[in-house]
């Protein structure tokens, strides 16, 4: 009897899609004894977006967090998410590099690595998959899925039959956006499993409503492995409920062999992570949204679109963005829509929008991409685009990171100049986010604050709240004050000018600044790139808005920034 096993991806993606990936290490440790005993073929559980948050906002060692999980979870293989030669990050890294990692990764305990790249360039996931093969490990290498007039079933196989000469041990449909009908999904994993001997996963989101459906399909059409997200954290932009597949499934040639009344405690448990996290989530993550068939937009990328404009006082060109996004992918050579290239064309349709003019302002990532430092991309990239954006600046067609020097020893080098490497794994945290890496390794990051749930049993009485949630090392306390006095506001007098200010040279978007290209007293041009501005995770120039001379910087690398603020004032 046919049985399909169950990969739960509460660990990562579900929390990924519906609470920006800020679930803790310690909101995970509690449950996972009792989730190793369900019998999951893996748990999805690290990589992705989780070791950038871990850094950025959570204050918390990536490696640490795999490590403690991997000495609770014996049993159930734990699985990563690797972009390829991106590894965790949003840029191609040297092979030595990707090699330590996907070392340490093993070292510390991940047992299957999913590896996809986000174009299909089948190059970018080669040193990833030749590592992990080394280590032993089960490697999935993955079809970013996306419709296009330049993807075909038979572009899916071919991709999919060099993968197995490769040596991996299953391949996976990644359907980011929810894209797949029944039907398409059907015909797609009945070929991949005619064609090749591999294993055959389906990764989907709920996003269009279709995924359950098409989860059945598949089962019909002999897929091997389906991603499910327990209920509390399911449906959505996440992936369909663990337990109602299991439900379904069950007494059919497809069970999955799960104990329904076993995963009512891990519901159970979730039930209360998702309350906890509920101010995380936002509602239009949570609908079925058709939309997605016509835009195919990934959901993660919709509640990304939602936060940054929000951030930019611009939430009213939502509608404008998410119809500039095809536009600019199919400029762009129709990339299927997964990071880094979400990213990539996201952050560029937002630019278009905002700033009144197409490809008027480019971030460096696209002109990378244009020159094809990301790889190939599925089909030719708009002509006028291209000569708009890079002119006559060469373009490569060689593998990528064939034209990156090795990096780990000039890393390592830097970092224990800086004095932040304890251990191996800090070298390569450094490799991957040198900004970020500093500040957290330098336990100079603070943990985020996560809002207490909405109180909704007492909404009529607005103002000043009474009741806090105050969290000490972890550990959460109620506090209630009694108000027995008022005290004065003093107005914030060392605050940065926003808006027009004369000669003032303000950002168009929130952000950290990575680099001050300029120090008061400097001299610059009209046009000159005064700072770089990370917006959204891809570099944006900041540009002198008239010739002078510096006379006033008002923030450091590394500090964040508001739409609106003024950086410097020009003279
Ligand atoms: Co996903």
């Amino acid at each position: 009897m046919k049985k399909i096993r169950i990969i739960e991806t509460a660990f990562r993606d579900a929390h990924q899609s519906l609470m920006a990936t800020r679930m803790r290490t310690r909101d995970m440790l509690p449950i996972a004894e009792e989730m190793d005993k369900v019998g999951y073929f893996s748990l999805e559980s690290w990589g992705g977006a989780t070791f950038d948050t871990c850094i950025r906002y959570l204050n918390e060692d990536p490696w640490e967090r795999l490590r403690q999980l991997k000495e609770i979870v014996t049993k159930t293989p734990l699985q990563m998410l690797l972009r390829g030669q991106n590894l965790v990050g949003y840029k191609h890294y040297s092979d030595d590099i990707v090699r330590k990692f996907v070392e340490k990764s093993y070292e510390n305990g991940i047992d299957v690595f999913r590896i996809f790249d986000a174009l299909n360039d089948i190059r970018n996931m080669e040193m990833a998959i030749k590592v992990a093969k080394e280590q032993d490990a089960h490697v999935q290498a993955t079809i970013s899925y996306t419709v296009s007039p330049y993807h075909t079933n038979k572009s899916f196989v071919e991709l999919a039959q060099k993968l197995e000469e490769l040596g991996c041990d299953s391949v996976g449909v990644k359907d980011m956006a929810g894209l797949i009908s029944p039907y398409d999904t059907y015909d797609l994993i009945k070929a991949l499993k005619e064609e090749t001997n591999l294993m055959v996963n389906l990764h989907c989101h709920c996003t269009s409503g279709m995924t359950p459906m098409s989860y059945y399909t598949a089962c019909e059409a002999g897929v091997d492995l389906l991603d499910t997200a327990i209920s509390p954290l399911s449906w959505g932009v996440s992936q369909p409920p663990t337990e109602s597949i299991v439900a379904a499934l069950k007494n059919t040639p497809y069970d999955t062999g799960l104990d329904l009344k076993f995963l009512k405690k891990i519901k159970e448990y979730f039930e209360e992570i998702r309350e906890k996290y509920s101010s995380l989530i936002d509602p239009i993550s949570e609908k079925i949204d058709t939309d997605v068939l016509i835009y195919q937009i990934p959901g993660g990328m919709l509640s990304n679109f939602v936060s940054q404009l929000k951030n930019q006082n611009a939430l009213d060109r939502y509608e404008d963005v998410v119809k500039e996004v095809p536009r600019v992918r199919k400029d762009l050579g129709y990339p299927p829509l997964v990071t880094p290239t979400s990213q990539i064309v996201g952050i560029q349709a937002v630019l278009n929008v905002l700033n009144g003019e197409r490809y008027g302002n480019v971030t460096k990532e696209v002109k990378e991409y244009i020159k094809g430092f990301y790889g190939r991309p599925p089909a030719p990239i708009n002509d006028e685009v291209v000569h708009k954006i890079i002119g006559d600046e060469e373009r490569i067609t060689v593998r990528p990171a064939d034209l990156l020097e090795p990096q780990l020893e000039k890393c390592r080098k830097e970092a224990e100049e800086k004095g932040i490497v304890k251990k191996e794994e800090d070298v390569l945290t450094y490799a991957l986010y040198p900004q970020v890496a500093v500040k957290f390794l330098r336990g100079e990051t603070e943990e985020e604050e996560l809002k207490p749930p909405e109180d909704t049993s007492d909404k009529d009485e607005p103002g000043i709240p009474t009741e806090y949630a105050v969290n000490v090392d972890g550990e959460v306390y109620d506090v209630k004050i009694t108000p027995v006095g008022y005290m004065e506001i003093e107005p914030n007098q060392d605050k940065v000018p926003r808006g027009s200010v004369e000669g003032g040279v303000s950002t168009t978007m929130q952000g950290m600044i990575l680099k001050l290209k300029v120090k008061k007293g400097d001299q610059v041009n009209a046009g000159d790139v005064v700072a770089v501005l990370e917006a959204m995770k891809m570099e944006n120039d900041v540009n002198a808005t008239q010739s002078g001379t510096v006379e006033q910087v008002y923030f450091d690398e590394g500090d964040t920034v508001e739409a609106g603020d003024v950086l410097m004032v020009i003279k």
